[in-house]
């Protein structure tokens, strides 16, 4: 369907523009809190939440700030939390042991939250990069990142993480079959419930850096990760991905990162009608706190209107590290 419109002036477009009332009533998308996703940093110890600078505005919490967080969450009106670990160096190993130990920190974030708050749902990543002495999201040998032993090492984050109450696994490794692996083992170990978020078309990107401080991975990484997250240059791959994750088994799809990547959101949508999600990643984030702060530009008109280009190019919701501002916003709106 073309859209049409009578030449001028039987048609003005400013006639629905004229008050705050008429531009509501034809406003074609709506942004609200139960879109969102936060994105949680953990790290050890007590009491603790201590700022990342690469991220004004986002913190870096102890277990017990978690579930406080997840209050917070709560009461916004926020469904999910994601969360991702600060890992100490020394517990980073070529096997990436740590990512399924059901004491590591997300693990045990995890059981804070699903304790103290359990109404909001925890979402985890299925990857490797926090625990990797590499800092690569598989495991590497001679220098390549391995695809086929990654998988069975993915499998026993995946079975740690479901087990630890996980309510959505999120793997965003970029390792092909894993979404068809995390399926069959969470089926085979009880955990039918458990709904993957697969991070399908995920891209090698330079907007993650401030994330990977974030998680103390930049100064491991060794090379990048171009031989499994997208070339940035490609669309019709990100279908082909996509439809290869549902077919495994995934129940709802990622673009990421986000506002780079809005034209790969809209096909998706339009191709699969899936549930769509896109990832605001860490550097969109530092990007506009950063403008905002040295005055450069209205932060919170940006960040509203970042999120909203979201809904109008088809997301379902956004993980963004904003979420708890604009749930806050919203609420007072
Ligand atoms: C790693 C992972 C990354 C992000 C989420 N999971 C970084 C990467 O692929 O290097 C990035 C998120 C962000 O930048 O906010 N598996």
């Amino acid at each position: 369907m073309r859209p049409t419109a009578a030449p001028y002036p039987l048609a003005r477009f400013r006639r629905l523009r004229r008050t705050p009332a008429l531009r509501a009533l034809v406003q074609e998308t709506t942004l609200s809190a139960g879109d969102l996703i936060w994105p949680i940093f953990v790290r050890d110890g007590a009491d603790l939440a201590e700022p990342v600078p690469s991220m004004p505005g986002v913190e870096r919490r102890s277990v017990d700030r978690c579930a406080a967080a997840a209050r917070e969450a709560a009461d916004l009106g926020i469904p999910v939390i994601a969360l991702f670990p600060y890992t100490d160096p020394a517990l980073k190993t070529p096997d990436c042991a740590e990512a399924w130990n059901p004491d590591n920190l997300v693990n045990r974030a995890t059981r804070a939250i699903k304790d103290a708050v359990p109404e909001v749902a925890v979402m985890l990543d299925v990857a490797l990069d926090p625990y990797n002495a590499d800092g690569h999201d598989g495991l590497v040998r001679e220098g390549v990142v391995l695809n086929d032993e990654t998988l069975d090492a993915l499998e026993r984050q995946t079975l740690a993480q479901a087990a630890a109450g996980a309510d959505i696994l999120g793997p965003s490794d970029m390792m092909d079959g894993r979404i068809r692996r995390m399926r069959d083992s969470l089926e085979r170990e009880g955990h039918k419930d458990t709904a993957i978020m697969a991070y399908s078309a995920k891209y090698a990107s330079a907007f993650y850096g401030p994330f990977r401080d974030a998680v103390g991975a930049s100064g491991a990484l060794k090379g990048d990760k171009k031989t499994y997250q997208m070339n940035p240059a490609n669309t019709d791959e990100a279908l082909r991905l996509v439809e290869r994750d549902l077919a495994e088994g995934a129940d709802m799809v990622m673009v990421k990162p986000g506002m780079p990547y809005l034209d790969i959101c809209r096909r998706v949508k339009d191709a699969f009608g899936a549930p769509t999600f896109a990832y605001q990643v860490s550097g969109e984030y530092a990007m506009i706190q950063a403008a905002a702060q040295n005055g450069w530009l209205d932060g919170e008109g940006a960040m509203m209107e970042s999120l909203g280009a979201f809904k109008r190019a088809g997301c379902d919701g956004i993980l963004t590290y904003f979420a708890p501002q604009a749930a806050r916003l919203l609420a007072e709106a």
